[in-house]
């Protein structure tokens, strides 16, 4: 079995390495993230295994699948990148790691709420330079306050617990399928968007991105908001209309900015681009404001996430090539 993955970083490298030695696979990595102009790569491999910034749309589908290309095996849980029709119709079946830990990206979406209020980034930069002034680092108790949380899957869930257990919040959340043992254990109440947006001091987002999430987050919906909410997307970057939450900054009616993903990230994140010149003004405009915490699409990066990720993409991949059931998998054949 020839497996090629793309967008390979040397983490990637470390541990599917180690996770292939019980499958010995014979795996080739590339730098190169999957895209029209990469495909053909694939040529003469039975899977390609790809990441969030990798693209496997129709055109580049139609190219894995005329080099011979039998399984995308993504090594993420979002699979928005992914044409599953035309996957469907080129016959290639396509698997996916949906939990490998939740708490990574719900610690993290915390991580980016606690450094915003109480401004911890300046903080450590303030104190190198033998700073030790409070002044605009005057913060709120996060305890009483109302987070929403949009979405209230596997990650959105991990986040109201720790806001709900962990800091004595107010959460209420908004998701077509209620989680019933939130509302019934937890005290979780769910709640129209609208209701939601209006009621929240802070906003968690939890939802995948799809035709009807992309850019929920507009002008509208940011105009329901309180003034000076807190906003958080550690989901996908496209969620968000990222011009019209710059106006919403500079307007004060968005308060704090905490981001793990951006629309255009996949020029920008996951390289060093330091001695680079930034071209994206968007982000760049994103990036002068003291109120707006952005990372590099990093929610999912903790060991026990790894580890999972690449047990689980290797076990897809052998139940899918021994024509097993694959719980995993998106798309049948
Ligand atoms: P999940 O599939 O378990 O949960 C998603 C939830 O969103 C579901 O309960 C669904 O009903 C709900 N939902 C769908 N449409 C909605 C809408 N219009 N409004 C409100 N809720 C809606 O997914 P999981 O594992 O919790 O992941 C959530 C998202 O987090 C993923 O789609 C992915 O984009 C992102 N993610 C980010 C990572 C990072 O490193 N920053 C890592 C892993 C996932």
């Amino acid at each position: 079995m020839k497996i090629a993955i793309f967008g390979s970083q040397e983490y990637d490298i470390e541990s599917l390495n180690e996770a292939n030695k019980k499958y010995s696979y014979d795996l080739t990595f590339f730098k190169a993230y999957l895209n029209e102009k990469t495909a053909s790569l694939a040529k003469d491999f039975d899977a390609v295994c790809i990441f969030v910034q990798d693209t496997a749309n129709k055109a580049v589908i139609d190219i894995l699948a005329k080099e011979g290309v039998k399984t995308i095996a993504l090594r993420c849980a979002g699979f928005n990148n992914v044409d599953l029709d035309s996957a469907k119709t080129n016959n290639i079946s396509v698997v996916n790691v949906p939990a490998y830990s939740p708490h990574a990206v719900a610690e993290h979406a915390i991580g980016l709420i606690l450094s915003l209020n109480r401004k911890i980034h300046h903080a450590y930069l303030r104190i190198r330079d033998g700073n030790f002034s409070l002044k605009g680092f005057l913060g709120f108790d996060l305890y009483g306050k109302t987070v929403g949380v949009v979405g209230t899957g596997k990650i959105g869930q991990e986040t109201a617990k720790i806001l709900k257990l962990g800091f004595g919040c107010k959460v209420i959340a908004a998701d077509p399928y209620p989680n019933k043992s939130l509302e019934k254990e937890h005290k979780i109440e769910y709640v129209d968007l609208n209701v939601l947006l209006k009621n929240s001091d802070i906003i968690s987002l939890h939802c995948p991105l799809t035709p009807q999430t992309k850019h929920m987050i507009n002008k509208e919906s940011i105009a329901k908001m309180k003034k000076g909410v807190m906003l958080i997307n550690t989901s996908r970057g496209t969620l968000i209309n990222t011009q019209e939450v710059i106006d919403a900054l500079k307007s004060q009616q968005i308060g704090y900015l905490g981001l793990d993903v951006y629309e255009e990230e996949t020029s920008l994140f996951y390289q060093d681009l330091s001695s680079s010149i930034i071209t994206d003004d968007v982000f760049a405009r994103l990036t002068t404001f003291p109120n707006v915490l952005i990372t590099s699409h990093q929610g999912f990066f903790t060991k026990e996430a790894l580890t999972t990720i690449s047990n689980t993409t290797f076990e897809n991949i052998e139940k899918i090539s021994k024509n097993e059931k694959c719980e995993n998998e998106l798309t049948k054949k």
